[in-house]
């Protein structure tokens, strides 16, 4: 029969990748999908074969030949070289104007490579990235595609279409060009380390007071309701909840205390460090978990090193599980302002357009760090030019209404000998950026000195240089 062609494709039919098609098929698409295993693909057909229009190949060339044009082919496999793998392979099967998304999570360079690569040879590359794991991946994700506007406009309908949505609005904006979607993707991995560190310092805190798994589950619930209210947020309640099967204990207390991590993280540190923008919070998320995650140090320390053994007490429990409330709100605005002023750096640095409060907007749903938080995120950026989100007038009342709370929560846990890198580093920025004067001067001193890398004045113009040393 002379089948009609497929509106889209889809490469790579591991979870993430099986999962999108499914989407994009229920959502009443045509689509051609293939794996280079051609068993993985026949397995998702076998098994949800019945849910949509699925056009399956065995070989490369008859998936190109079953998409209509231009075809619009969204590369699912693993990031890195099983990227520049399938791309290589499907370079000499494409025609001019053909868009290849890739929808992994690859670093913003690589995207950057690619896109040149394919915009020389006439086709569009756009990095999308993609949140929301694999249940978003089906019903709903949060997409964040960067390439050519060309080719947003035939892509476009369609990852709105299959993106989550707030009030019937898309999950799924035009990001920038090239490597502007991966990077605004990478971003939000940064910011959802941050926000998991937090609740993580709270958890620790909540505990240190006495409260048991139960009483701490409960809390993050009414937390859930207010302010905090995120995905984040509601799954901690649920996670502590557990109860393992096999010992009848909290299942987190017989999870081993370090935390993996695949890399988001520490590109957008690097990112940042790169572009000369403070995201000392999402640093020290990163660097929280490489701590965690090294037995021998933690080992030879414990050994060593003497101080307070992590209890306190305090005269209000309930205003004292308030107060770690409000640091838990606090530190996390400052994680999305820092995170939000990278990406409106990196849009200096690299040329891309990028509309902050489309970005906040996206991100209120089908994304991990989705959270009401970030609906008023999106009103700030739209109503006003922020430099940033910090200066909103509500939001540094609110924040000025949170840091008695916050600055007491830090001071009793440095008291107690407990850990709150996290909550202490948002704290740090906030009071680093609404501060008339820094260290800096005396920096500049001493530079001037070693160095003579001069400095500037506060009553004139020009660059100065000082002969310091007083015994010439
Ligand atoms: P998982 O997500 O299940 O851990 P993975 O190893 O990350 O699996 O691979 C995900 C997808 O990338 C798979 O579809 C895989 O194809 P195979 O099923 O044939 O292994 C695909 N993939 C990985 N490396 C690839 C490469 N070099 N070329 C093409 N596809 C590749």
């Amino acid at each position: 029969t002379n089948q009609s062609l497929a509106n889209v494709g889809v490469i790579g039919m591991a979870v993430m990748g099986s999962n999108l098609a499914r989407n994009l098929a229920r959502n009443g698409y045509a689509v051609a999908v293939y794996n280079r295993t051609t068993s993985k693909t026949d397995a998702v057909i076998a098994e949800h074969g019945h849910e949509g229009d699925f056009r399956p190949s065995a070989e490369l060339a008859d998936f190109v030949a079953s998409l209509e044009r231009p075809r619009r082919i969204i590369i699912m496999v693993k990031a890195g070289r099983g990227t520049d793998a399938t791309i290589d392979s499907l370079i000499p099967l494409l025609e001019e104007g053909d868009i290849v998304v890739d929808g992994g999570n690859a670093k913003f360079q690589d995207t950057r490579r690619r896109e040149e690569k394919l915009r020389g040879l006439g086709l569009h590359f756009v990095g999308a990235g993609i949140s929301g794991g694999e249940v978003g991946a089906l019903e709903g994700p949060s997409i964040m595609p960067g390439g050519s506007v060309e080719s947003y406009q035939a892509l476009g309908p369609i990852l709105e279409k299959i993106s989550a949505k707030v009030d019937g609005e898309p999950c799924a904006t035009y990001i920038g060009t090239d490597g502007a979607g991966h990077f605004v993707k990478m971003v939000h991995n940064g910011i959802e380390y941050a926000d998991m560190q937090f609740i993580g310092e709270a958890y620790v805190l909540l505990k240190a007071l006495g409260l048991n798994h139960t009483e701490m589950a409960d809390t993050f619930a009414t937390w859930n309701t207010g302010d905090l209210d995120s995905y984040l947020i509601e799954i901690t309640s649920e996670v502590l909840r557990k109860v393992d099967e096999k010992t009848g204990q909290p299942l987190v207390d017989v999870i081993v205390d370090a935390a993996g991590m695949k890399g988001t993280g520490t590109w957008t540190v690097q990112a940042a460090l790169d572009l000369g923008t403070p995201v000392n919070t999402i640093a020290e998320s990163v660097f929280a978990r490489a701590v965690s995650s090294h037995p021998e140090l933690r080992a030879a320390s414990q050994q060593a090193l003497s101080g307070p053994d992590g209890t306190f007490q305090v005269a209000d429990r309930d205003a004292f599980i308030d107060a770690i409330r409000q640091a838990l709100w606090a530190s996390k605005v400052v994680a999305y302002a820092q995170g939000l002023d990278e990406i409106r750096q990196a849009g200096v640095e690299y040329g891309w357009d990028i509309n902050v409060a489309e970005v906040a907007k996206i991100w209120r749903a089908g994304c991990i760090i989705r959270a009401k938080l970030l609906e008023r995120i999106r009103s700030e950026y739209a109503a006003g030019n922020l430099v940033t989100l910090l200066e909103a007038p509500s939001v540094a009342a609110d924040l000025a209404a949170a840091q008695d709370g916050w600055r007491e929560v830090i001071a009793t846990a440095v008291r107690a000998g407990v850990p709150v890198p996290g909550f202490s580093a948002a704290l740090a920025h906030y009071d680093q950026a609404r501060a008339p004067r820094l260290n800096a001067s005396l920096t500049q001193g001493l530079r001037d000195y070693f160095g003579a890398h001069t400095y500037r004045r506060t009553d004139a113009e020009g660059t100065f240089h000082t002969n310091w040393s007083t015994d010439g």
